[in-house]
């Protein structure tokens, strides 16, 4: 199956960490269709580490933990189907995840069959405790293979955080996302960070294989499992808005059934996920601006012809700043600009664009636009 398009859903870990059950994941599934953030794209719901019991069952099957899971994974699956959406689970390289329960290393293919049987639709594969005589590449191209062997469709989701040059192996094992990062947490630093480290590595993106920049912390307001003393709204908007303009899998990490009103509109932002979910997968171009330090700005080819523009101010004030056209190749004769539409308000902005794109960007906020080329004069 080829995953066309960035996933998008949310993840247990950033909020809840090992604090996960049957009802939160209900709760959560309902949430996400009341809330309307089913309908606007969002289709994973995936249930990270801590899941299951400190050891496998007398055949060597995982087993879902009773208390957190009482009715086990399947259960789930059929509820989180009914709602039109899909389920996610967690296993890793080693034998051992993360946090500790049992890994997937030689027992893969029975770990895959454990997944299809319960109807699982994705997985997110970790690599911690990985063993050092194998390398990384072999250990995921093996996962991928016992799940091709379920002969279900299931979503590949690489989690080892770039390592081990990822970018020269990732298409051909099959990984359909990866994690090209450490772990995000939920601060501006970390935010910045994380984009910054990828800028150069999106010319791979593509079908099956999109540059996963870890899961979102908008909303969180420094409350859960990755706080790190939380973000302003503006903050979160540019978070949102680098994702979806490199193209990254939008994984929600916020309790949902507590999300602020804000920050639920700018997760269902329509024309922010557009721009995501854009069948081209172009990677962006960065353009000049008079101060590339402080205001990084990224133009970016959309499949229908158009075009989208981000510009985001590092400063901690309200600053005007401005896009240089011709630092992507638009010629000065005056002959062309560029109309376009405030993705975040929906305003159209009557004035064409010619030589720069202007705008007036709150502190360590992020402005999208997007529009056509027209001939001017
Ligand atoms: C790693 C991953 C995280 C999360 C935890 C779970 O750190 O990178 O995304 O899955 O493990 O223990």
């Amino acid at each position: 199956m080829i995953v066309r398009t960035p996933p998008m859903g949310w993840n247990t870990w950033n909020t809840f960490g090992e604090n996960i059950n049957e009802a939160l994941i209900m709760e959560t599934c309902d949430a996400m269709v009341e809330k309307g953030l089913r309908n606007a794209g969002y289709q994973y719901i995936v249930i990270d580490d801590c899941w299951s019991m400190d050891e496998r069952d007398s055949e060597g099957r995982l087993q879902a933990d009773p208390v957190k899971f009482p009715h086990g994974m399947k259960y789930l699956a059929d509820y989180i189907h009914s709602k039109g959406m899909k389920i996610g689970m967690y296993s890793c390289c080693g034998p051992r995840t993360c946090a500790g329960y049992p890994g997937s290393l030689d027992h893969e293919f029975i770990d895959a069959k454990f997944f299809a049987d319960n109807e699982i639709d994705y997985l997110k594969y970790d690599y911690c405790y990985h063993p050092r005589n194998l390398n990384c590449s072999t250990l995921y191209n093996r996962m991928r293979m016992a799940l091709n062997a379920t002969g279900r469709d299931i979503v590949f989701s690489v989690c080892n955080w770039g390592d081990d040059g990822t970018l020269e192996w990732i298409r051909a094992v099959g990984g359909d996302l990866y994690r090209s990062t450490g772990d995000i947490e939920d601060s501006f630093r970390s935010i910045m960070d994380i984009f910054n480290s990828q800028i150069n590595n999106f010319a791979l993106s593509g079908p099956s294989c999109f540059n996963d920049m870890d899961m979102l912390v908008c909303g969180m307001n420094n409350k859960g499992n990755v706080s790190a003393g939380g973000c302003t709204f503006e903050e979160y908007k540019t978070h949102f808005a680098l994702w979806c303009m490199a193209q990254s899998p939008l994984m929600i990490g916020c309790d949902v059934r507590n999300v602020d009103d804000d920050i639920l509109a700018l997760l269902k932002n329509p024309d922010l996920i557009a721009i995501n979910q854009d069948p081209g997968v172009r990677p962006i171009i960065p353009v000049n601006m008079f101060n590339e330090e402080r205001y990084p700005a990224y133009a970016k080819h959309l499949e229908n012809g158009e075009y989208a523009f981000s510009l985001t101010n590092l400063e901690d004030e309200t600053r005007e700043v401005f896009l240089i056209l011709a630092d992507m190749g638009l010629p000065l004769d005056g002959h062309w600009g560029f109309k376009l539409r405030d993705c975040i308000t929906g305003e159209e902005i009557d004035r064409v664009a010619e030589d720069i794109i202007k705008a007036e960007v709150k502190a360590h906020s992020t402005k999208v636009f997007r529009g056509k080329l027209v001939r001017v004069r």
